[in-house]
């Protein structure tokens, strides 16, 4: 028999007990947490890893020739080889640890980048990316020059894979695309993004930061070339991310830092490297980070992670659907493949004074650009309301923030 999906299976009443932050009040309103796409909670279980190990093994890694450095480097590599199995790489030695999406996407464009671009290459990248996934690039263009170049995106903010098509070139070295948009939620096809992009022979990086949140990623059946992602937006510490690599890229690609634990030898005559993933990770990590992730991925892998993308995607519909029967609210981008963000304006109020005016009923939600001016500009707008669901969010929460947008339009329009 073929295993059935059941929403109701799903219980986030029972998840919500697994995080401690939920129960508070805030502005004398019970919290309803709708920035899941800035940051995650942390399960309790996440939050005992670290206090676990500052308590009783906090250690250096690697080299120490004590007991607590054994536990430590135990826990810290054992943490490398679960994220490793939770995204599907084929070794742990292509898991490197950065400070985050942003570090990985820049250790790429910098190591990468400096070592194979030339003048005339070209980079593309979706015009919804977050600056992290435009600046990065930017850079290493500017000193190689390359340039780079926005894939159009439909109305409904989706990525023009026609438009994309028509760009492709065998000067096109490297394509940078969110697997999510931060901004709009849209799920990209990432897929093809990689085949087409490989089909002229360049290279291509995900920027997972708002997918390993919602759904399980396998970076061999996508067979991209680069995925980054944040731990704190899976539900893990923050300062700390993951930079997935193909073998033969990560290998061939030059140091990105330089310090101790990345080398093999020093000396004034010449300096050799270490293996990867040492390679890259100049100086002492973040441990207490690195174990937390771990816990956060052991956390998610005993949990129905099918149900709750099905929670969410309900949540989202449902929300979707109040907006719709809202006079005033326009939601922004309505592409088909969406994951459960909201972003919204509504008539006649300016995003901040709306997030202004939900926060002190208890609701957080983020305003802004959300770090997409490219897009923001290309809907002629400055900024969206965004709430963000997560599977440990409620229809009741969508209520709430529905009475709270009552209220605050009563101030506003
Ligand atoms: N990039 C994060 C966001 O979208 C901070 O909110």
């Amino acid at each position: 028999m073929s295993e059935q999906i059941n929403p109701v299976t799903f219980d986030a009443e029972r998840v919500r007990a697994d995080f401690p932050i939920l129960n508070q009040e805030v502005n004398g309103h019970p919290l309803v947490y709708l920035d899941n796409a800035a940051t995650t909670q942390k399960p309790r279980a996440v939050i005992q890893a670290i206090v676990d190990y500052y308590e009783h093994d906090n250690s250096n890694v690697h080299r120490g020739a004590h007991a607590l450095a054994d536990r430590a480097t135990e826990k810290f590599e054992g943490a490398r080889v679960k994220v490793a199995n939770f995204i599907n790489a084929p070794q742990a030695r292509q898991v490197i640890w950065t400070r985050g999406t942003t570090e990985g996407i820049n250790l790429v464009a910098s190591s990468w980048g400096r070592s194979n671009l030339k003048a005339g290459d070209r980079i593309l990248v979706s015009a919804m990316e977050h600056h992290s996934n435009i600046v990065p690039w930017q850079l290493i263009a500017e000193e190689k020059g390359a340039s780079v170049e926005p894939v159009p995106v439909l109305e409904d903010g989706s990525i023009d894979l026609d438009a994309f098509a028509a760009m492709l070139d065998e000067r096109v070295r490297l394509v940078a695309c969110g697997h999510v948009s931060n901004a709009l939620g849209t799920i990209n096809p990432v897929q093809d993004v990689v085949r087409m992009a490989h089909a002229v022979g360049a290279l291509a990086l995900i920027d997972g930061a708002q997918a390993v949140g919602h759904w399980a990623v396998d970076v061999q059946a996508l067979d991209c070339d680069f995925y980054v992602f944040s731990s704190h937006k899976l539900f893990g510490p923050t300062g700390l991310g993951v930079l997935y690599g193909k073998e033969s890229l990560l290998d061939a690609m030059p140091p990105y830092q330089g310090g101790g634990e990345m080398i093999e030898s020093v000396s004034f005559a010449g300096t050799t490297f270490n293996q990867l993933p040492y390679k890259f990770e100049a100086g002492t990590p973040d441990i207490a980070g690195v174990i937390g992730l771990g816990a956060a991925v052991d956390y998610l892998q005993s949990m129905d992670r099918a149900g709750a993308a099905v929670h969410e995607a309900a949540l989202l519909s449902y929300a979707e659907e109040r907006a719709k029967a809202t006079p005033g609210i326009r939601i922004v981008g309505t592409a088909q493949q969406k994951t459960s963000v909201m972003s919204f304006l509504l008539e006649g109020a300016h995003p901040n004074d709306v997030g202004l005016l939900l926060d002190q009923q208890g609701v957080a939600v983020r305003t802004g650009n959300h770090c997409a001016q490219p897009i923001m500009e290309q809907f002629g707008i400055s900024g969206t309301v965004r709430a963000s669901f997560s599977f440990y969010n409620t229809r009741a929460d969508v209520d709430r923030l529905f009475e709270a947008l009552d209220k605050a339009r009563q101030f506003l329009v």
